[in-house]
């Protein structure tokens, strides 16, 4: 399973990708808009940032809503890196964004991802990911990682080339349950990816192996 990580914050992204498990970033206009970044230029100076950091798989979202604008924005922010990976929400125009875009060997993650009909489309449009929102849809009493394994299981029915990108994940067993599941990338929080390192027994049983080391040196 791919590890994105889900922040626009260049320290966390550094973070990560010192770990040397990271295989790409997510950002969405909220993300972008907690570091501070406002402005066209300065979006695009904290894209080109991110994708300094990170080899590839740097998500980067349209604001427009229409066909039009989507694939004029999507083409500009292509052109800032290769490692680009256009995010177009998944509405109507969104499916045909992604249709053009994905014709012009552009990659796109299809964001917003509700339902599996949703998936089904953008993947038939060609996305190269569909980001379902799990932690939203457990918010609303819906098991999101329920959605992870129904897609899974569509996309493996008729061997689909988008992978499954789930999103939206709060907590270390949302990320565990994807990977059983056989999610094909999780994006997450930094706490998420670190809260992997953590077990009480690992700090114990390294805590004794020092002292033994310490004592048998006396
Ligand atoms: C993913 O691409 C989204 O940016 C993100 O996972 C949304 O997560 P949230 O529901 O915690 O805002």
């Amino acid at each position: 399973m791919k590890f994105f990580i889900d922040t626009a914050n260049l320290d966390e992204i550094k973070e990560a990708y010192a770990l040397g498990i990271l295989d790409g970033v997510t950002t969405n206009p909220s993300l972008m808009a907690k570091e501070g970044i406002k402005g066209q230029d300065n979006i695009i100076a904290h894209y080109k940032a991110i994708c300094d950091i990170v080899e590839d798989n740097v998500s980067a979202e349209v604001i427009a809503t229409d066909f039009e604008g989507m694939i004029k924005e999507g083409e500009n922010l292509a052109s800032i890196s290769p490692k680009i990976v256009v995010k177009i929400p998944m509405i109507k125009d969104g499916i045909k964004a992604i249709k053009y875009l994905s014709g012009k060997g552009i990659r796109t993650n299809c964001t917003l991802i509700f339902s599996a009909g949703q998936a089904l489309l953008a993947a038939k449009a060609g996305a190269t990911y569909v980001s379902p929102f799990i932690g939203r849809l457990d918010d609303i009493n819906q098991d999101g990682t329920e959605l992870i394994a129904q897609i899974v299981h569509i996309f493996d029915n008729y061997q689909l080339q988008t992978q499954v990108l789930a999103a939206s994940i709060r907590h270390t067993m949302h990320l565990i349950t994807c990977a059983e599941i056989g999610s094909h990338v999780a994006t997450c929080p930094l706490k998420v990816i670190t809260g992997l390192l953590n077990h009480p027994l690992t700090d114990s049983g390294l805590s004794k192996f020092l002292e033994d080391y310490k004592k048998s040196q006396s």
